[in-house]
């Protein structure tokens, strides 16, 4: 039942919600807009039509209207938006402190509205959201690296650990976490239409909104590697489900680094097709 209601005082028959559901399943036949019992399947649960509506006459999926955010005017400026992307940086150092969890919670709560493929949001988050759990966890996952270097080496591809491993001996150096306070996975069901595209596009949404937080975030290659290739152990550890494939990590935390300027890149290659 994905609950369609039409508030028949306040609908003004636009049919703004037919034209505009990607599953062409609301009708205009009967004047009001309406999705057939048998159609209802089809139905993306994108709320489109609750979003669309001008008059807000569309509430689907038991969500109202009123408890959506308004877009009316109140929208990042383009200049904005691009000094956050532009001014993002993969931050390396971290203030030993764990973030609230209410900003952890508010994180995850807006990374949960990156689009995914046919809207089917099975993106997973495991979150590390102690310290001294990822301390714990690090220095466990270092003791087993310096075995593996010590006794068999590191797998092809992957040889470049010795030296990070070494860095590790020598001066505590952790390219796992890079002393971040909080570490972050994201996985969905390897049946997922586009389980790792959704994935990196959610802790994109994150990093991003992150920014605006005064939080800091790296991508985590390294530890990623590390669980999916040396240590498929801490994959179980995590609680990531069996069935699930991971997208990828991110270490994040408050930043004890500022930037005063951004980075200058050179145009993408692009090529315009005629
Ligand atoms: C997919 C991906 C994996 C990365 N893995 C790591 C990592 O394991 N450790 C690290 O310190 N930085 C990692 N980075 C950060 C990149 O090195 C960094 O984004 C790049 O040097 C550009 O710097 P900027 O992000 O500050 O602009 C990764 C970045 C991406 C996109």
């Amino acid at each position: 039942m994905i609950d369609f209601k039409v508030n028949q005082e306040t609908c003004t028959k636009c049919g703004q919600c037919s034209s505009d559901c990607p599953a062409r399943i609301i009708t205009m036949g009967g004047g009001y807009p309406a999705i057939t019992r048998e159609n209802e399947e089809n139905c993306y649960q994108c709320q489109h039509c609750l979003s669309i509506c001008p008059t807000a006459s569309i509430s689907i999926l038991g969500y109202d209207p009123i408890h959506s955010l308004s877009l009316k005017g109140i929208l990042p400026d383009s200049s904005q938006m691009e000094l956050l992307i532009k001014g993002r940086r993969a931050v390396r150092q971290y203030k030993p402190e764990n973030l609230e969890p209410d900003v952890i919670k508010k994180l995850l709560e807006v990374a949960c509205y990156a689009p995914t493929g046919r809207n089917t949001r099975q993106v997973r988050f495991t979150v590390v959201d102690n310290r001294a759990t990822l301390i714990e966890m690090r220095e466990e996952m270092m003791a087993k690296l310096v075995k593996i270097s010590l006794e068999t080496g590191f797998p092809p591809g992957m040889e470049f650990f010795s030296d990070y491993v070494r860095q590790w001996e020598g001066e505590g150096a952790d390219f796992l976490f890079r002393d971040a306070p909080h570490f972050l996975i994201a996985s969905a069901p390897k049946s997922a239409v586009t389980p790792v595209e959704d994935c990196l596009i959610a802790m994109t949404t994150f990093e991003l909104y992150a920014q605006t937080l005064g939080i800091g975030t790296v991508w985590d290659g390294l530890a990623k590697f590390v669980i999916c290739d040396m240590l498929p152990e801490f994959k179980n550890r995590l609680g990531i489900p069996e069935d699930h494939v991971i997208g990828y990590a991110m270490a994040f935390g408050k930043p004890a680094v500022n930037y005063s300027r951004t980075a200058q890149h050179e145009p993408a290659g692009v090529h315009f097709v005629n």
